[in-house]
C-alpha cells in the first residue's frame, strides 16, 4: 500500500496523531524505535487498522510513502530531533517534506531549515498543541516552513485540526522558526493563565479557607462567563476529584511541586532577547521554579513562620468573589498583551509577517489556552487597524477599566496577608507602568549619565546631553 505519509516517534502525542491521520482518511506509514509499538498501535485500534502501517525501519517508511513524500517526526525535542534527520536525509528526494511536530526550541528550527534548504527537502516547524485529546481528535496546529509547501500540507492538516465555526484551527504562519515560535509564546501564556488561576485558588483557600468542592462551584461557574477557557473548565474538573483513596479533594493530597520541560522558560528568554517585558510570564516561570524547591520552602517557612491568611480582608460574598473574578480577568488581558507583544517584536525583527489575528483564529479551538477571551483579540487584529499593544485596543480598554481596581484590591490583599501573587501582581505592575505618562527612568538615565556619561534627553531641548555631575 502506498501511504499518504509517515510517522516517526510512536509516544503519546504520536501514536495519537497518527490515529487522528488514519481517521480522517490518510494512509499512515508508522515507525517507532522499538517496533512493537506500531503493531500495538494498529491492533488496539481495530477500527483503523487498515489505515495504519507499521514499518520496520526508516528505509521501509520512506519506501512506503507517496512521493514526494511528507514525514510527520514526533520524537523528544533537541538532540533526538536531529539524530532521526541525520538518518533520513540521505533517504530522501527535493520535494520531500519533513515536519517535526514537536515542541522544538525555534532557534533549533530555524537552524534546522537553514542546513535543509540547500538539499531541496523541505523542513518544517510545527508547533502542536491540545495534549493528548487534541492530538487525537483536533489539536491546534502552528505551521511554519517554506510558504510552497503549505499547499500540499493543507489538505493533510486541515482534516485533522480542531474546529472552530466551521474553520480549522491550522494556519502557515511564516518561514522557518514561525510556528515552532508561535507554540513557544503559546505556551508561555499557558504557564500565565496557570499561574494566575493557581494564585487565585491560593487566595481562596489560604484567605477564605473555602473547600475544594466550593472552589469547583465558582471556577465553574466563572467558566459559563467572560473567563470561559478550557484551563478553567478543568481547574472546576480538577477540584471537584475525589481521591478514591481518601474521598478526599484529590488537589489536597497533590504535592505542590510543578514540573516544566522548557517551553514557558524558552517564551521569556525569547522575550526578553527581544526587548520585550513579559513580566507575567516571567513570574509565572520562576514561580514554578521556586514551587519546585519544596524542601527549601519548608525550611524557610520554619524561619520565618506564617502569616494568619485569614486576616487579608478576602470576603466569601458574591462581591468577594466577583472581585477575584474580575482580577482574574484583568491580569489575564495584560498576560496575554505581552505575549502578543512578544509575537509582533519577532515578526519585526525575524522578518516572519506573522498573522497576529490568524494566531489568535487558531487558538480559538484545540489548544491548551483555547478560550472564548481569543475570539476578542482575533477582532482586535481583524479590525485592521496597526495594534501596537492590546492594552491600548478599544475592548480591552474597556475590560480593563472595569477590572483594573479589583486586580489591585486583590493584589494588596494578598500582599498584606503574605498570600503569594507572583503572577497577578506582575501583571498589575506592568499594567501601571505602561501606563504611567511620567515613570521613574529619568532618574536612571541621570545615574548612568553621571557614572558611566552615557547622556540622557531633555523634555524642553533636543538631542543627546552630558552634565557635569559634582561627582565627575
Ligand atoms: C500543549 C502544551 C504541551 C506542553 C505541556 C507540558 O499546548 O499541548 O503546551 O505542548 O508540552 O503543557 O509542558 P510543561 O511540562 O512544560 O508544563
Amino acid at each position: 500500500k502506498i501511504c499518504d505519509l509517515g510517522v516517526i516517534g510512536l509516544g503519546t502525542m504520536g501514536a495519537m496523531l497518527s490515529l487522528n491521520f488514519a481517521e480522517n482518511g490518510s494512509d499512515v506509514a508508522l515507525f517507532n524505535r522499538t517496533p512493537e509499538k506500531a503493531e500495538k498501535l494498529r491492533a488496539y485500534n481495530p477500527g483503523l487498522g487498515e489505515r495504519l502501517h507499521p514499518q520496520a525501519s526508516i528505509e521501509d517508511l520512506v519506501a512506503a510513502l507517496r512521493a514526494p513524500r511528507v514525514i510527520v517526526l514526533m520524537v523528544e525535542a533537541g538532540p533526538a530531533v536531529d539524530a532521526q534527520l541525520e538518518a533520513m536525509m540521505h533517504l530522501l528526494d527535493e520535494g520531500d517534506v519533513v515536519i517535526d511536530a514537536g515542541n522544538s526550541d525555534f532557534n533549533d528550527t530555524v537552524a534546522r531549515n537553514r542546513r535543509w534548504d540547500p538539499t531541496g527537502i523541505h523542513f518544517v516547524g510545527m508547533g502542536v498543541s491540545g495534549g493528548e485529546l487534541g492530538a487525537r481528535h483536533g489539536p491546534s496546529i502552528m505551521v511554519g516552513g517554506d510558504r510552497k509547501v503549505w499547499g500540499r500540507l493543507q489538505p493533510l492538516l486541515e482534516p485533522i485540526a480542531a474546529e472552530y465555526e466551521g474553520s480549522p484551527c491550522v494556519a502557515w504562519l511564516g518561514p522557518d522558526g514561525a510556528g515552532h515560535f508561535v507554540k513557544t509564546i503559546h505556551n508561555g501564556i499557558e504557564y500565565a493563565d496557570m499561574q494566575m488561576i493557581a494564585e487565585i485558588y491560593g487566595i481562596m483557600r489560604d484567605g477564605l479557607n473555602l473547600s475544594a468542592a466550593a472552589m469547583a462551584r465558582i471556577f465553574a461557574d466563572w467558566n459559563r462567563r467572560g473567563l470561559s477557557s478550557y484551563l478553567v473548565e478543568i481547574t472546576a474538573i480538577v477540584l471537584a476529584e475525589r481521591d478514591p483513596r481518601t474521598r478526599e479533594a484529590l488537589v489536597d493530597v497533590i504535592i505542590d511541586e510543578a514540573g516544566q520541560k522548557g517551553t514557558g522558560r524558552w517564551s521569556v528568554i525569547a522575550a526578553q532577547r527581544l526587548g520585550v517585558g513579559a513580566t507575567t510570564l516571567e513570574a509565572a516561570v520562576s514561580a514554578r521554579t521556586i514551587s519546585a524547591l519544596r524542601h527549601e520552602r519548608l525550611a524557610t517557612g520554619e524561619i520565618y513562620g506564617n502569616l494568619d491568611c485569614r486576616q487579608a480582608g478576602f470576603e466569601n460574598s458574591s462581591e468577594g468573589i466577583g472581585e477575584l473574578e474580575a482580577a482574574l480577568e484583568a491580569a489575564k488581558i495584560v498576560a496575554y498583551a505581552q505575549g502578543y507583544a512578544a509575537l509582533a517584536a519577532a515578526s519585526r525583527q525575524f522578518g516572519w509577517n506573522l498573522p497576529l489575528g490568524e494566531i489568535a483564529r487558531i487558538w480559538r479551538a484545540g489548544c491548551i489556552i483555547r478560550s472564548v477571551f481569543l475570539q476578542d483579540i482575533a477582532r482586535a487584529f481583524d479590525e485592521g487597524r496597526s495594534v501596537v499593544n492590546l492594552l491600548q485596543e478599544p475592548y480591552f480598554t474597556g475590560r480593563m477599566k472595569a477590572t483594573q481596581q479589583a486586580l489591585r484590591r486583590v493584589v494588596v490583599k494578598a500582599v498584606e496577608a503574605g498570600i503569594p501573587v507572583p503572577a497577578l501582581s506582575a501583571s498589575l505592575a506592568y499594567f501601571d507602568d505602561y501606563r504611567r505618562t511620567r515613570g521613574c527612568a529619568n532618574l536612571i538615565q541621570a545615574q548612568r549619565d553621571l557614572f558611566g556619561a552615557h547622556t540622557f534627553r531633555r523634555l524642553d531641548a533636543h538631542g543627546a546631553h552630558h552634565h557635569q555631575w559634582p561627582a565627575d
